[in-house]
């Protein structure tokens, strides 16, 4: 007998994230660089958070509450009480809640629908279980979602569908009407995975969360992560949200001490830190307005964000605009991976960043 290795498995590239600083200094030496690649909070992170971390850190050796119910019941008083402690599934990072909810519910030989653009590992996680990922893609300028596409695309084998409100890497949201249409529309076999990572930058007045449909009893699924507003990338942590049944379900797939102290704590105590919060999104909402006007300015393609990064369609091949970007200190992110070839991810940073991209935008021009 030899080893038995999955076809599926095999020759899958894993997400391949952003260049790192360290990379991009090699490139550059001591010019300023300018990280607008990973969608990172230009403030840093919350300083309740960075407090709450720094008094952990002596006590390294000890493990983790055994389990995470402070931090659900945190998350619980966090939502005014309309969730229950019992409604979230907490995970070392949004990303892990997306594979743990795919192990849950995905195996050999079943469905997930997805939208492109959209973030790789909708896809990604599944293909490597040996399931089928079925792309319905966003439609015309507004990236709208396909309603009849989704709802023609579902059979007995969908389990998962994924949709995005900020939408990564588009930065475009779904109005509530066509998330009523989709949910009211589904039948009871699957389950909505709702990722909103990037709520806390939405202003539309059209702009909903899966709050209110989970609050209703829909199988719909909340997806959350401390990596953006709260400014935790590098902590790991997210969650989500569901119906009483879908989170003790998918709890059982939890590790023990699955979440480190550290993490636990800074993210307990970001939950908190609404003042961060507040300074983190009037950032964004103005300096949206800044680039906004110097693109249009450059006579650049772009698109309105509801989150905190912008996806541009440079005249050059993103790449080539990615690595002449990068020659000027300016790190932002080609996003063919996400499905939007021939664009780039640009992070809304402070304004001394931003008029270092407008800066280097207008060199490459010349
Ligand atoms: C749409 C979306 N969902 C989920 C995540 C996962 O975030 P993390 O794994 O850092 O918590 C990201 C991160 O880029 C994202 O853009």
């Amino acid at each position: 007998m030899s080893l038995e290795f999955k076809p599926y498995l095999q020759g899958k590239q894993s997400y391949k994230g952003g260049k790192s600083i360290s990379e991009v200094k090699a490139l550059v030496g001591d010019k300023p660089i300018y990280k607008l690649s990973s969608n990172e909070n230009a403030l840093g992170s919350s300083p309740k958070a960075v407090a709450a971390v720094q008094e952990l850190i002596s006590s390294l050796s000890i493990y983790p509450d055994n389990t995470d119910t402070r931090f659900r019941e945190a998350l619980s008083r966090f939502y005014g009480g309309k969730l229950t402690p019992e409604q979230f599934l907490t995970t070392n990072s949004g990303v892990a809640n997306i594979e743990l909810i795919i192990r849950g519910f995905m195996e050999e030989g079943t469905n997930v629908i997805y939208s492109n653009p959209a973030f790789g590992p909708y896809k990604g996680f599944p293909v490597k279980l040996g399931a089928n990922a079925i792309d319905i893609p966003l439609t015309g300028n507004n990236f709208d979602m396909n309603v009849k596409g989704i709802l023609d695309a579902v059979n007995d084998k969908t389990r998962l569908i994924f949709i995005t409100s900020p939408n990564n890497p588009t930065g475009t949201h779904l109005p509530k009407g066509q998330i009523d249409d989709l949910i009211n529309n589904l039948p009871d076999h699957l389950v909505l995975v709702f990722d909103e990572v990037y709520y806390q930058y939405a202003d539309a007045s059209d702009f909903v969360r899966p709050l209110p449909y989970v609050l209703e009893g829909k199988n719909v699924i909340g997806i959350n992560s401390f990596s953006k507003a709260y400014g935790l990338a590098g902590l790991r942590v997210g969650y989500s949200y569901s119906t009483p049944e879908i989170s003790n379900y998918l709890r059982n797939l939890r590790r023990p001490f699955m979440i480190n102290s550290l993490s636990m704590a800074g993210a307990i105590a970001a939950l908190d830190d609404d003042e961060f919060i507040q300074q983190t999104v009037s950032l964004i909402h103005k300096e949206k307005q800044f680039l906004y006007s110097e693109l249009d300015k450059l006579g650049v393609k772009y698109w309105k964000t509801q989150a905190n990064f912008i996806l541009v369609k440079p005249e050059i091949s993103a790449e080539a605009f990615e690595d002449a970007m990068v020659n000027e200190g300016v790190m932002v992110r080609p996003v063919a991976g996400f499905g939007a070839p021939g664009c780039i991810r640009v992070t809304i940073g402070k304004r001394v960043a931003n008029e270092a991209f407008v800066k280097a935008w207008k060199k490459i021009l010349s």
